[in-house]
């Protein structure tokens, strides 16, 4: 990447507070791992000739499933700019502030990727992917034997223990929470081993018991990726394993979803913002001046996540709804219409630039 951080980087604007940007990834920057259309360069007019910041940005997304300074180095690959960990809020991201209340404990995390180095990063001490806690129980999963692609080796020998600091044996320890941090890859065994879990109290084949707290990083119903109509998000992995626990369980299924549309995680982009924008300026650029910025845009493609949670967050969000992911519709999105529509992201950031510099 040929972008940097530095001192001098948002000199070239008069009012250098006055606005940030949020983007989110996927369906507005990528489609899996690739660019769309020419979203590198859309970032790149975020920066000056020599490479340095103009203009205070987040990646706002609800995906996951790598710690943020992994992800911040992918996204510097595939889109050929500096990012720092800072400028990644990811879904799971506010799983850091539940630290406290399960640090010692034994806590379950589900999902595509790294889960548990996830968790692990976040300072959870006793942290087990479900791969590897599955793996403890025998023929928890009748299903296993079918599944070709299961890589048993990998989950036994490589990983076993990498997140725990506890001797004490899964079968027999209370797990006391399950974070649900990305994408389930395998739903069938993923709801089967967290009904036992939720069930039981923590206990996988034990009498009932009161239910552990449940964590979704997001509630997305559907993503955009990379086939012609959007798949199925955390939000439907939900609805699935919510339904069969109400089926086979006397009490509903309790859980907090976490990502946008939630108005917390646009105050919390706020607060990033400024503190990618103060991490970049010059002491005396600061000088104890309370610094505020009069707009925050959110660009985004879906119109129930992205532009809903800009609209309920207020002042300062402005929402521009792209038609490169969920939302491909002509006109804008009745039930939630965003401030703009344009065709892409490259047509967001130039409206932007034009009113703001
Ligand atoms: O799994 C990712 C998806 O749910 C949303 O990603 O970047 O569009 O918020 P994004
Ligand atoms: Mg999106």
């Amino acid at each position: 990447p040929s972008s940097t951080f530095s001192s001098r980087q948002f000199h070239s604007l008069s009012n250098p507070a006055s606005f940030g940007i949020a983007f989110d990834i996927d369906g507005v920057l990528l489609r899996g791992n690739i660019p769309i259309g020419s979203s590198p360069q859309a970032l790149k007019s975020l920066y000056d000739d020599s490479g340095t910041l103009k203009v205070p940005y987040v990646f706002l997304t609800n995906g996951g499933g790598v710690p943020e300074s992994k992800r911040a180095k992918e996204l510097a690959r595939l889109l050929d700019v500096n990012i720092l960990p800072l400028q990644v809020i990811q879904g799971h991201t506010p799983f850091k502030q539940l630290m406290k209340r399960f640090e010692d404990e034994l806590v379950v995390a589900v999902g595509k990727g790294e889960p548990a180095e996830v968790m692990s990063e976040y300072g959870f001490k006793n942290v087990l992917s479900i791969d590897e806690y599955a793996s403890y129980f025998d023929n928890i999963d009748p299903l296993a034997q079918y599944k070709k692609w299961t890589d048993k080796q990998d989950v036994n020998q490589n990983s076993k223990s990498k997140h725990v600091a506890f001797s004490n044996d899964p079968c027999s320890q209370r797990a006391q929470a399950v974070f649900v941090v990305s994408d389930s890859v395998d739903w069938s065994r993923d709801i089967q081993v967290l009904c036992d879990i939720l069930r039981t109290g923590g206990l996988p084949g034990k009498e009932i018991a009161h239910q552990p707290p449940l964590f979704f990083a997001n509630d997305d119903l559907a993503y955009q990726a990379l086939f012609p109509s959007e798949r199925l998000g955390m939000g439907a992995f939900r609805i699935a394993l919510e339904s069969v626990f109400n089926a086979i369980h006397p009490a509903a299924l309790k859980y907090t979803s976490y990502g946008k549309p939630n108005p917390f995680v646009f105050k919390n982009a706020e607060t990033v913002l400024m503190q990618v924008l103060q991490s970049s300026q010059d002491n005396n650029q600061v000088d104890g001046r309370e610094q505020f910025f009069k707009t925050l845009y959110m660009i985004g493609d879906n119109p129930a996540v992205d532009i809903k949670g800009a609209r309920q967050a207020g002042n300062p969000w402005f929402s521009i709804l792209t038609r490169t992911g969920v939302f491909k519709g002509k006109e804008n999105y009745d039930e939630c219409p965003a401030d703009l529509v344009v065709d892409t992201v490259e047509e967001a950031v130039d409206y932007i630039l034009s009113k703001e510099c």
